[in-house]
């Protein structure tokens, strides 16, 4: 069932050639760039025993990566917990349950995979990691790291499509044993003189969100999260967060009621409409690692719906001349399915092999998708909406397979644990994405299908009339605006060689390239920031649009000094990474930073 991802349909995608790489460019000022193990300016031994202790000892120096029992030429070799260690490498429980490893392991830059014969060395991970679990231990770090001018990352399950939880060198802030669960009947924000009427629950910075749907379960609730078991709050809500039920509640982040922020200065606030409101609003969407670390997040909650969904897949040979145009016909038929509440994936495929009945093999073309409607249990209310678009199907295109299976589901969760993303981890992969409006959806059919097919792309119809008339508290978030004008979200990715240059270089291009016609059918729209890649063009109005300027002026208010840095983040434009380095980029550059030449430059430093 998971192959339909569209991590495992990109694997089939053509190989681009010749993509060009920007060479790096010397950096002569090393006393302008963060301290770095090894040079004099690192902490010493003793300094860093002395915050151990300040902090309870939770301070772990990693030692080698994980993969290292798998390497025969090292001392680190262990065939018996190598067996152990390679065949969990490929899930997200292995990563997120490591303190330095993560799901995309170009952002280690590839430095110790499970591979016997690849070369493992500890140098694409962080140096230090703080075994977090109280607000204080952030505070202290943020202390330490501000006070000896040490790189920081916040690391909590470490799914993130733009590396932005993963620094060589650095002191790592991990957050995911951070993970505590408390429900309210209603919730008064700190330091406001009323009680807002809607159950909620506070969960710690790092829960994650298989546990929250399974603990609200019990009471018949859920929360407006992503289709992860293992995906956590921290990244999740502060991108924004889309789910499956946006279409109806709104975004994840709509729902936030209050945060707890320690901030990159050492203060631990407390961000809501009655305190710290430009924060409160900046957390919401603005990016995780940025404004500060959340160490507790307060959602409301909603009932849990009754569900119809399933499976709807439409598909053809993919030789067939109007294949094409039927994922364009399908593509435009979006605004129709989510104007009558249709959420759901809609992965398509443009070249997936299967074996036919003929002991011989089929390439197929066209959707596979995982479709809902809420607060039914009659899948004939979903076959009544659909059944226009099957009809022109079957009229236009008769050779069209259409599979369909639909069921009834008591609850979200129930529902939920079948259909989550049980996808694999550990490889190379980049991911591109753009939102679209209901205006681009609307354009010729036969045109759309080609830019569709052009960009490789799926769709998650994940917003809509809920995301729209979302009435967050505090009046608003830092999101693009554009979401809120979206019908769907358009992704597509590339996974790739790891150890190769050429060929992360060539996935970056791809993913930019294969965005190109979405950008092109809605320019205007933007993208969303958790599920994109580092080399997004003018990223700073593609995530936020015009919030991007009072993000920016919020940024410099918490974070002065530059203690939280991460990329494609708010206000980094001061620093750039070289080599494993983070270095300051002198101001006459920087000014001018937002243009397609200098950002190549920028990102081809990164991985
Ligand atoms: C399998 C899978 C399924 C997904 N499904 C969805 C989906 O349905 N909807 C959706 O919107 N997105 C989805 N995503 C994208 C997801 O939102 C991002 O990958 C997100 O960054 C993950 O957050 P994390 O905290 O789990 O990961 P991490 O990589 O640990 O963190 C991501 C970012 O948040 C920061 N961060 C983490 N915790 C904190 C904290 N407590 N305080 C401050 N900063 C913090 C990190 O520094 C980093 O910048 C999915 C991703 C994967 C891999
Ligand atoms: C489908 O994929 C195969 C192998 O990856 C490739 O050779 C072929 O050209 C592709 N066909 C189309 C129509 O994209
Ligand atoms: C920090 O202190 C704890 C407890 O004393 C110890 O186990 C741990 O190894 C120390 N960490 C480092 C990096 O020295
Ligand atoms: C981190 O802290 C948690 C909670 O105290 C503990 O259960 C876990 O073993 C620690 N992990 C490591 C690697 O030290
Ligand atoms: C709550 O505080 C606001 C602003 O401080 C004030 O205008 C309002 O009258 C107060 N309401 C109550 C019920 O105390
Ligand atoms: C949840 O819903 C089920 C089925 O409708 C019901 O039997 C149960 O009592 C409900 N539980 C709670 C805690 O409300
Ligand atoms: C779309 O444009 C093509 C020509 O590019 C035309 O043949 C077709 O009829 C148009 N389709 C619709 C639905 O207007
Ligand atoms: C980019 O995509 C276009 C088609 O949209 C293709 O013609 C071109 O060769 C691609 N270039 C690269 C470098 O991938
Ligand atoms: C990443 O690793 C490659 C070897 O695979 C190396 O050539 C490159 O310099 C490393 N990147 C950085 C930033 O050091």
């Amino acid at each position: 069932m998971r192959v339909f991802t569209y991590q495992s349909i990109v694997t089939s995608l053509l190989v681009l050639a010749n993509a060009s790489s920007v060479r790096a460019e010397a950096h002569g000022d090393y006393a302008a760039c963060k301290a770095f193990p090894g040079t004099t300016d690192w902490p010493s031994e003793e300094s860093w025993t002395k915050f151990n202790t300040s902090i309870g000892g939770k301070l772990i120096e990693p030692g080698p990566p994980p993969g290292a029992v798998c390497h025969p030429r090292e001392s680190t070799f262990n065939p018996y917990q190598c067996a152990f260690v390679a065949a969990a490498w490929g899930t997200y429980d292995f990563h997120q349950n490591s303190p330095v490893s993560n799901m995309w392991q170009q952002f280690n830059n590839d430095t110790c995979l499970v591979g016997p014969n690849t070369p493992c060395s500890g140098a694409g991970y962080p140096a230090y990691v703080v075994n977090a679990t109280t607000a204080m231990d952030i505070k202290l770090s943020l202390d330490f790291a501000r006070k000896h001018n040490v790189r920081v990352v916040v690391k909590s399950t470490g799914h993130d499509f733009q590396g932005r939880s993963q620094a060589p060198g650095a002191l790592s802030i991990w957050v995911h044993h951070m993970q505590s669960y408390k429900a309210h009947d209603a919730f008064r924000p700190t330091g406001c003189n009323f009680t807002i009427d809607t159950h909620a629950v506070t969960v710690g910075g790092g829960s994650q969100l298989g546990g929250i749907y399974e603990e609200l379960d019990k009471i018949n609730r859920t929360i407006v999260a992503g289709n992860s078991k293992s995906v956590s709050v921290g990244g999740f809500l502060t991108g924004g967060g889309h789910s499956i039920l946006s279409p109806h509640y709104g975004l994840g982040a709509d729902h936030i009621l209050e945060l707890e922020v320690v901030t990159p200065v050492g203060d631990i606030l407390i961000a809501n409409e009655c305190q710290n409101e430009d924060l409160f609003w900046a957390m919401r969407g603005g990016g995780g690692s940025t404004f500060g670390v959340m160490t507790s997040v307060t959602l409301a909650t909603h009932p849990t719906p009754k569900i119809v969904a399933g499976i709807i897949a439409l598909y053809g040979l993919v030789n067939e001349p109007w294949v094409q145009d039927l994922i364009g016909y399908i593509a435009s038929q979006f605004p129709y399915l989510v104007s009558n509440d249709v959420s759901g994936y809609a992965f398509f495929t443009y070249n997936t092999t299967t074996p036919n009945a003929n002991n011989g093999i089929d390439i197929l073309s066209g959707l596979i998708g995982e479709f809902m409607i809420t607060d039914t249990q009659d899948i004939k209310d979903m076959q009544t909406i659909w059944e226009p678009i099957l009809t022109h199907i079957k009229t236009t295109w008769p050779a069209t397979v259409i599979m369909e299976s639909l069921n009834p589901y008591s609850s979200f969760y129930s529902w939920f644990t079948v259909f989550y993303d049980q996808g694999a981890a550990g490889y190379n992969h980049y991911v591109g994405s753009r939102l679209l409006d209901e205006k681009a959806l609307s354009i010729n059919s036969t045109t759309l299908g080609k830019v569709f097919t052009d960009a490789r792309a799926s769709a998650y119809l994940v917003a809509g009339k809920g995301v729209r008339e979302a009435k967050p508290r505090g009046g608003g978030l830092s999101v693009t605006p554009t979401w809120r004008r979206a019908v769907v979200h358009a992704v597509n990715g590339r996974i790739f060689t790891p150890l190769n240059s050429e060929a992360r270089a060539e996935a970056l291009k791809f993913v930019d390239n294969h965005t190109e016609p979405l950008r092109q059918l809605a320019p205007d729209m933007g993208a969303y920031v958790n599920e994109n890649n580092p080399g997004e063009r003018d990223w700073q109005h593609a995530f936020w649009g015009e919030n991007y300027e009072r993000l920016l002026q919020i940024k410099r208010t918490y974070d002065p000094e530059d203690v939280l840095w991460c990329a494609p983040c708010v206000g980094n434009e001061r620093w750039e990474q070289i080599g494993y380095r983070l270095c300051r980029i002198d101001e006459s550059s920087y000014k001018t930073d937002w243009t397609a030449g200098s950002h190549e430059h920028i990102i081809s430093q990164r991985y």
